[in-house]
């Protein structure tokens, strides 16, 4: 059987391979959300997912492995969300960095701009190759030279917003690559800032930390009549704002150690935990979220 997670050289890509027609164009999209969301990369949907709970629409998904496309395709079929109205490209990224697959995703954009929203793209290129648990390939490495083919995609096509995540081993063994970014992204307009963030500092019941980039092209703030930041960078406002728990104060809580696996085994909460930061509190919540509910 062939392997489906072997990357297409880049040459290879082609607006075929995503499944997509040069007619396919905007419909159906909600004149009342906040915006839509141009999703690469985007795995079962979850990063997704948050957007669309904020009031955004995912108008056009792009993920490479089948699999994967499938549960997000399940996914929304289940909680009975409407698809992406341009709809699911599954293929290789690199098809809408160059003509004609550039030119359409031009097209798309201001298609959804007219919509009179902001316009944002969200992705987490894959992090093996910068990742402690990978060889450290960086930003030339087969999964790693993705990242630039993503910045390189918001460099051409400068949607109003973007969303950069990735793992800390950015940040910590490849800071280079990530200033050379944060260089082009400034140069291109954006005002931006960095936090190597945890999730359970924003309420997910999971101690996992990364690097994410969150962009605003600098006409927004004109538009708003807002006077810019001298430099390119927006501190760390934009983040703490929406700070929940203090990561220190959530870790020094008096969390168990690990037990063995095993059904209706009745092991009860220790005192002093957040309920809300432990998986089984949501599990017993059961999954009623809907978004625009
Ligand atoms: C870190 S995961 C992103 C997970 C996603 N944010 C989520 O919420 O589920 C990176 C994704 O990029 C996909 N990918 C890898 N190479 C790609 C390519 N050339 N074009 C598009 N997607 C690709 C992988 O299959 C994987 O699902």
């Amino acid at each position: 059987m062939p392997d489906s997670r072997k990357k297409p050289k880049d040459n290879t890509a082609s607006l075929e391979d995503l499944g997509i027609s040069l007619d396919a164009s905007l419909q159906n999209v909600d004149p009342e959300s906040c915006g839509g969301i141009f999703s690469f990369f985007s795995g079962a949907g979850f990063l997704d997912l948050g957007f669309e709970e904020e009031g955004f629409v995912p108008v056009m998904v792009n993920e490479y492995h089948p699999p994967f496309l499938a549960a997000y395709k399940h996914s929304r079929s289940r909680l009975g969300i409407a698809p992406p109205s341009l709809g699911y490209l599954g293929g290789s990224i690199e098809a809408l960095r160059r003509e004609p697959g550039k030119a359409w995703l031009s097209q798309r954009i201001a298609e959804a701009r007219d919509l009179g929203k902001p316009v944002g793209f969200v992705g987490g290129p894959p992090c093996p190759d910068f990742s402690n648990a990978g060889k450290h390939r960086g930003k030339d490495g087969e999964h790693g030279r993705l990242t630039k083919v993503y910045v390189d995609l918001i460099r051409a096509q400068l949607p109003d917003f973007f969303v950069f995540e990735n793992v800390k081993g950015l940040l910590r063994n490849h800071a280079e690559h990530l200033r050379e970014i944060e260089q082009q992204l400034g140069a291109a307009g954006y005002r931006f800032a960095t936090r190597l963030a945890n999730g359970l500092e924003y309420g997910v019941p999971q101690d996992r930390e990364r690097v994410v980039i969150i962009g605003f092209h600098k006409r927004l703030y004109e538009r708003a009549g807002q006077i810019l930041p001298r430099r390119y960078r927006l501190g760390h406002t934009i983040w703490h704002e929406e700070l929940l728990h203090d990561i220190d104060q959530v870790r020094s809580l008096p969390w168990p150690g690990t037990s063995p696996f095993g059904e209706d085994l009745g092991v009860t909460c220790p005192e002093g935990l957040r309920p809300e930061l432990t998986v089984q509190h949501w599990f017993r919540k059961g999954s009623s979220w809907i978004p625009g509910s």
